[in-house]
C-alpha cells in the first residue's frame, strides 16, 4: 500500500509538527510505500504576498525532516513544483469540479476568515479557492491509497474521492483510486500559552531551539493560575505545562508530576526544569543529525526523489491524457 503526504515550506518546524506530523510519518515509512513533498505551490496559495524564499525554505524543511527520522532509503522525498504532472492534473480535474463544492468546503472557509483576521492577508484568490484540487491532484497522480493528514484536512479528502468519481464517470474508466485517511491520533499540543501552538502567536518550542530556548520557553509559560504560592496545591488538568509532560516524559514521571501537583510536594519551577529534560531527550538527537546533514546531501535527496516521483506520474498522466483526450474503441459510434 501507498502513502503520501505534504507540507508547505512556510517556515520553521515546531514540537506540533513533530508529534502531529513528523513521528506519524516515520512510523508509515515502515510499513507502507511511501512519499513525501514540500508543497511549495500550495505555500504560494497563501503565502504569495510575504516574500518567502520557497528554495531556502524547501532544503531545510527537507533537512528538518531527515533530522527528524524520515528517512530517505525508505522514503521517496520530493519538491512539488519539480514534478510538473501535478500542474497538469490540477488543471484538468479544475475542469470537472463544481465550484460548489469548493464552497462548500469548511476549511476553506475558515481559513480565509483566520488569514483576514491576523494579517489583513488577501488570499481570495483562484489558487487558494481551488487548494483542494491540486491536493486531489497530488494524491491520485501516485494512486495513494492513504493519506496521513489531521482533522483540518479531512474535508479535503472528501473532495477528493469525489472528483475521482466524478473523473471515472465522465470519462467512463477507472484509472484513480481514491484515497482514505489516517487521521493522526495524537491530541494537538498546545502552544505556550494555550492558544494553538503557530508560529503567528510566537507560542511555539521549535525543532532547532537550543536547550536555553526551551529552558527559557517553558519558564514563560502558564501554570494552573490558582497555584500562587509554593505551597498552594495545584490542578495539572489546567496547567499546559503538565500537557506536555503528557507529551514527552515517562509515563512514570507523568505519575510523579500529577501527585506531586496536586499535594504541592514539587514546585513550578521544578516541575518545569524536568519537563524540559524531557523535550530535550527528544530535541537532541534531531540536533545531532541536523549537524551531520549538508545541503548537498539534501540536494541529493531531492534530486534523487523528484526523479523517483517524475517516473511515477509521468505515466499516470499518461493514462489520463487517454482517457481525456482520446476516444475510446468501445464508445466510437459504428458507421
Ligand atoms: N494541505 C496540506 C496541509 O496544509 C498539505 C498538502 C498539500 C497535502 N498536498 C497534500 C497533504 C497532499 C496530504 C496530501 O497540511
Ligand atoms: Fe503546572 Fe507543574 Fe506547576 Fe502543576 S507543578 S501547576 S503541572 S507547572
Amino acid at each position: 500500500m501507498r502513502v503520501i503526504s505534504g507540507m508547505r515550506p512556510t517556515g520553521r518546524l515546531h514540537l506540533g509538527h513533530y508529534l502531529g506530523v513528523l513521528k506519524n510519518w516515520q512510523k508509515l515509512q515502515n510499513d507502507y510505500e511511501s512519499l513525501f513533498f514540500v508543497a511549495d505551490w500550495h505555500a504560494l496559495s497563501t503565502g504569495y504576498q510575504d516574500g518567502l524564499d520557497i528554495k531556502k525554505l524547501t532544503i531545510d524543511l527537507i533537512r528538518e525532516w531527515i533530522s527528524a527520522g524520515i528517512d530517505p532509503q525508505k522514503s521517496i522525498l520530493f519538491v512539488q513544483s519539480a514534478v510538473k504532472e501535478h500542474a497538469e492534473l490540477y488543471l484538468i480535474l479544475n475542469m470537472i469540479t463544481p465550484l460548489g463544492w469548493l464552497e462548500r468546503n469548511p476549511t476553506y472557509k475558515e481559513q480565509l476568515q483566520q488569514l483576514q483576521e491576523k494579517g489583513g492577508k488577501d488570499i481570495r484568490t483562484a489558487g487558494f479557492f481551488t487548494y483542494p484540487v491540486l491536493q486531489t491532484a497530488d494524491i491520485i497522480l501516485y494512486d495513494a491509497e492513504r493519506v496521513p493528514i489531521g482533522e483540518d484536512q479531512r474535508p479535503h479528502l472528501e473532495i477528493a474521492r469525489e472528483i475521482v468519481r466524478r473523473f471515472h464517470h465522465l470519462f467512463k474508466c477507472e484509472i484513480f483510486t481514491e484515497p482514505q485517511e489516517i487521521l493522526s491520533e495524537t491530541p494537538r499540543l498546545p502552544g505556550l500559552d494555550g492558544r494553538k501552538m503557530s508560529k503567528s502567536y510566537n507560542n511555539a518550542i521549535y525543532l532547532d531551539d537550543t536547550p536555553q530556548d526551551v529552558a527559557q520557553k517553558l519558564r514563560s509559560a502558564k501554570t494552573d493560575p490558582n497555584r500562587i504560592r509554593r505551597h498552594d496545591p495545584g490542578n495539572p488538568e489546567v496547567c499546559l505545562v503538565y500537557d506536555y509532560h503528557k507529551a514527552f516524559s515517562d509515563p512514570k514521571t507523568v505519575k510523579e508530576i500529577e501527585e506531586g501537583c496536586k499535594s504541592a510536594a514539587i514546585g513550578c519551577v521544578e516541575c518545569k526544569r524536568i519537563c524540559a529534560s524531557s523535550i530535550e531527550r527528544i530535541l537532541e538527537p534531531i540536533r545531532a543529525k541536523r549537524e551531520k546533514i549538508t545541503k548537498e546531501y539534501v540536494l541529493e535527496v531531492i534530486r534523487s526523489g523528484n526523479e523517483k516521483a517524475k517516473e511515477m506520474a509521468r505515466k499516470k498522466m499518461e493514462s489520463v491524457n487517454r482517457a481525456v483526450f482520446e476516444i475510446q474503441e468501445h464508445s466510437r459510434s459504428d458507421r
